[in-house]
C-alpha cells in the first residue's frame, strides 16, 4: 500500500512533572490517513480529540506535551523535527480550523487580506495576485459577492460566513492535509450543512485529507470516509465509517451509536449511556470503559484489550467483542 499521508503510531500525550510519574491523557493512540480521505475523530468531551489534532499541529497547550510516540507525515517524522522546519508544512502542507473563527481570524484586518496572506508568504505571490486568489477562495466557499466582502471586518460578517472565510484561509496554499476541530459545531443546523458541504467538495476538488474533530455522529456520517471512536485518551474502534455504524463491534460505539439522534429517524427514543468518563489522574486499570460497560467481565477490568482487526480495515479494542456482536461463545 503507498505511504499514508498522516501516520500516527503509538502517540502519548500528557504532563510531564519533575519528580512525579506522568499524567497520560492521549495513550498509545495508532491511525493512518491515506491521501484524499477524510477521517473523522469522535468521542465524549475530555477523550483527548482536540489534543491528538493540535500534537499533530504542533499546537499543543503549554504544559502538555507528547510524551512518546510517532507523527510520520508523508513519511518524515515530525516529533524532533527542528522547529523552523516543521514551521514551513504549515500552511502550504498542513492547514488547521478552529471551532470559533473570532479567535483564530484578527478583528482589525480585512477578511480578504487575512487569506491572502498565506499565499504571500508562502506561495511568494504578489499583493495583487494573493487579493486575486483570496476572492477566488472566498466564491469557491459559496461566499456571495465576494469582492465586497473580501473588505469587511471579521465582525461584519455572520458566523457562517466567517467559517467559510476560515475555510478559504486554510485551503489557500493548497495545503494535503486539512486539521478541522469542530469546525461546524457553533452554527445552526443549516448552515452547518452548507459549510460540510462546502468544505467536503473543496476536499475532493483538491484531493486534500481531512482529519475532522467531532462529538457528532451524523456530522461524520455526513462528511467523512473513515473514522476512529476515542474513549479515555485511547481508539476503541475505528474502520471505514459506513461500515463502523452498521455493524459496531465495540460496546462504546454501539452505545454512542445509540444515544444518537437516528439519521433516518429521527424519532427514535435516545439511549444514553450511563456513568462518566474516567478521570484520567485516577484511570482504572484494564478497559477505560469498563466501569461504565454493561457487558463487562473480570478480564475487562485487569488488562488492557488488543486491538483487533475484526474485519478488513475493521478494528476494535474489546474482549468480549466477538461474543457481544457476534453471538460467539466467550
Ligand atoms: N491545557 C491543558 N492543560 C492540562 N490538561 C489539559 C489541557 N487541555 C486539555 N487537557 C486535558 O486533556 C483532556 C482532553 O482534552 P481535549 O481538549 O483533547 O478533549 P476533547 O476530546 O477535544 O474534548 P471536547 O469535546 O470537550 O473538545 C481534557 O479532559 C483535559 O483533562
Ligand atoms: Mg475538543
Amino acid at each position: 500500500m503507498a505511504t499514508p499521508l498522516l501516520s500516527v503510531s503509538s502517540l502519548t500525550i500528557g504532563i510531564r512533572r519533575k519528580g512525579q510519574p506522568d499524567t497520560v491523557i492521549v495513550d498509545s493512540l495508532s491511525f493512518d490517513i491515506q491521501k484524499g480521505e477524510r477521517f473523522g475523530i469522535v468521542g465524549e468531551s475530555g477523550s483527548g480529540k482536540s489534543l491528538t489534532l493540535r500534537a499533530i499541529a504542533d499546537l499543543l497547550p503549554k504544559g502538555v506535551e507528547v510524551l512518546s510516540g510517532s507523527i510520520r507525515y508523508d513519511g518524515a517524522e515530525l516529533i524532533g523535527m527542528p522547529a523552523a522546519q516543521r514551521r514551513k508544512l504549515m500552511g502550504p502542507e498542513i492547514a488547521m480550523i478552529f471551532q470559533e473563527p473570532m479567535t483564530a481570524l484578527n478583528p482589525v484586518v480585512r477578511v480578504g487580506e487575512q487569506i491572502a496572506e498565506g499565499p504571500r508568504r508562502y506561495l511568494g505571490l504578489s499583493k495583487q495576485a494573493a487579493a486575486e486568489l483570496a476572492i477566488e477562495m472566498m466564491a469557491k466557499t459559496g461566499i456571495p459577492d465576494p469582492a465586497r466582502r473580501a473588505r469587511a471586518y471579521p465582525h461584519e460578517l455572520s458566523g457562517g460566513l466567517r467559517q467559510r472565510i476560515m475555510i478559504a484561509m486554510a485551503l489557500s496554499c493548497g495545503p494535503k492535509l486539512l486539521l478541522c476541530d469542530e469546525p461546524t459545531t457553533a452554527l445552526d443546523v443549516t448552515v452547518q450543512h452548507q459549510v460540510l458541504r462546502v468544505l467536503e467538495e473543496l476536499c475532493a476538488d483538491s484531493g486534500a485529507s481531512l482529519a475532522f474533530v467531532t462529538h457528532d455522529l451524523a456530522v461524520v456520517n455526513q462528511t467523512c470516509t473513515d473514522l476512529a471512536v476515542m474513549y479515555a485518551g485511547h481508539i476503541v474502534e475505528s474502520g471505514r465509517v459506513a461500515e463502523v455504524f452498521s455493524d459496531p463491534r465495540h460496546p462504546y460505539t454501539k452505545g454512542l451509536l445509540d444515544s444518537a439522534p437516528d439519521f433516518d429517524q429521527p424519532d427514535r427514543e435516545l439511549v444514553s449511556i450511563p456513568g462518566f468518563p474516567p478521570n484520567l489522574a485516577a484511570r482504572p486499570s484494564g478497559c477505560p470503559f469498563a466501569p461504565r460497560c454493561q457487558f463487562a467481565v473480570e478480564a475487562c477490568t485487569t488488562a488492557m484489550p488488543p486491538t483487533d482487526e475484526v474485519a478488513p480495515g475493521h478494528f476494535a479494542a474489546c474482549f468480549e467483542s466477538a461474543r457481544i456482536f457476534e453471538g460467539a461463545a466467550a
